[in-house]
């Protein structure tokens, strides 16, 4: 049987590319405008994309004010308001979105959860991270940032009390019987009474269980105890390699691990985000990405090296390679890719940060053939289970991945024409989770 491949759509709705709000024909004002949002959603469904990702942050003041003001990236609606409006204008793409295992609480957490997987008929994923932005310690109460060990530690736990919350009742537990006057049954109700390390729970969820048991877990940081992470909880990996030979790396190491705690590496899918720019011809894709990242300011540039660095890049000499840069208490992954990619490609600190300001990761430039023939290796050597696309600039973008490059990977027997189930664990081909209280 041909393998096929899953693709989800990276939003942040005016794309992830600094500059993108200046590309011509782009809608500048998506970050704010419903209207625009729904159409692009509707397209990814009518192209059968497995999910609409909505990524989250929770602080606006990452960078210096002059990077800030030209940046449409910062700001966002919160997505869990976003996706319930979502879900009722469409009926079966996966609705994603992120909740910081730091910042939040695992009651909030599941249900917001629950609600948005019920609401949309089982279509929910949690993207788990642990926030490496800094800044977002000061708007919940903190004077500093939690240390990146501790972090994982938290987001471990809060996966339990997240996963035993959805388990508090078991699917048949609300009998809702009217002749007796009973409307679930006890015995089908489980306390958590969670007491941990970081954590105290009582529970239960005021929920029903989730359609799908549990909404679908996706987890995006590749630092150590990020993979070590995702290979014991997550479904979906949401990541980062910049080429094919990292990719296979990071797949095998994952699914290795896996192995290891006694998963099936067959119950995660691993995505790697990839911008898509498609032209007529290789050279007129080459055009398109180059126009847009002419488009980038050089404070925008640094800012994103600042942050991909977890340290102020704004001091280093801009025509000189990248000095020491001391380890982070931020994003662990966004450092080490950096330092590997000034390393690699003897990159300025100038060359470096135009990079960032852009979209530094991997990046599929060409004819929608060219692109299938490259998402065809990815699936056939094991780099990739499908990937997360990044949108240099909407409506355009998403319009050529989905009128374009869709249809080839179909014609190539790789992409499916069609929904075959309902849920989001249909489309991804995961099982759905046994409830541990009530087999
Ligand atoms: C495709 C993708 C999507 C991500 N989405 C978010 C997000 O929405 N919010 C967030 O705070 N971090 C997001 N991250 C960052 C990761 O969660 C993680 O914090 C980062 O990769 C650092 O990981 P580390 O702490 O394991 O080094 C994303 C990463 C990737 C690769």
């Amino acid at each position: 049987m041909t393998k096929s491949l899953h693709l989800t759509a990276f939003m942040r709705p005016v794309s992830l590319h600094t500059g993108a709000w200046r590309y011509p024909g782009s809608f500048a004002d998506a970050n704010f405008n419903f209207g625009h949002i729904k159409s692009f959603i509707q397209k990814l469904e009518a192209a059968k994309f497995d999910a609409f990702f909505m990524a989250d942050h929770l602080a606006l003041l990452n960078m210096p004010i002059d990077a800030l003001a030209r940046s449409q990236t910062v700001t966002s609606f919160e997505p869990f308001t976003l996706l319930s409006a979502l879900a009722s204008v469409t009926d079966k793409i996966g609705l994603a979105a992120t909740a910081s295992t730091t910042f939040d609480e695992p009651y909030h957490v599941a249900r917001r959860f629950a609600s948005l997987d019920h609401i949309s008929n089982g279509r929910a994923a949690w993207n788990i991270v642990t926030t490496s932005n800094p800044d977002a310690a000061s708007n919940f109460g903190l004077a500093e940032h939690v240390e990146h060990g501790e972090r994982y530690a938290r987001a471990r736990e809060f996966f339990d009390v997240v996963t035993g919350l959805w388990d508090s009742f078991a699917d048949d537990a609300f009998i809702r019987d009217q002749q007796s006057g009973i409307f679930f049954d006890p015995k089908k109700m489980h306390v958590l009474d969670h007491r941990g390390e970081e954590l105290s729970v009582r529970g239960p969820l005021n929920i029903a269980r989730p359609v799908q048991g549990w909404p679908v877990i996706v987890q995006a940081g590749q630092s150590e105890p990020g993979r070590q992470l995702a290979a014991e909880t997550a479904e979906l990996v949401f990541c980062s390699p910049r080429d094919l030979a990292s990719a296979k790396l990071l797949y095998a190491d994952i699914k290795g691990r896996m192995q290891a705690v006694g998963r099936d590496p067959g119950h995660l899918k691993i995505m790697p985000a990839a911008l898509i720019v498609i032209g007529n011809t290789v050279e007129e894709a080459r055009e398109k990405r180059a126009r847009l990242d002419g488009l980038v300011h050089y404070e925008s540039a640094i800012a994103s090296l600042s942050i991909a660095l977890g340290h102020d890049a704004s001091q280093f000499a801009p025509d000189q390679p990248l000095p020491e840069i001391p380890d982070t208490n931020a994003s662990k992954t966004g450092r080490a890719q950096a330092l590997r990619l000034a390393e690699e490609e003897k990159l300025t600190v100038r060359q470096l940060a135009q990079r960032y300001g852009g979209y530094a990761g991997l990046a599929f430039v060409g004819t929608p053939q060219s692109i299938a023939d490259e998402m065809e290796i990815w699936l056939g050597e094991q780099a990739a289970d499908g990937f997360t696309v990044v949108f240099p600039y909407l409506p355009q973008g998403l319009d050529d991945v989905t009128q374009q490059l869709v249809p080839e990977l179909q014609r190539r027997g790789i992409f499916r024409h069609d929904y075959e189930g309902s849920t989001l664990r249909d489309h991804l081909q995961l099982p759905r989770p046994a409830n541990r209280f009530f087999a």
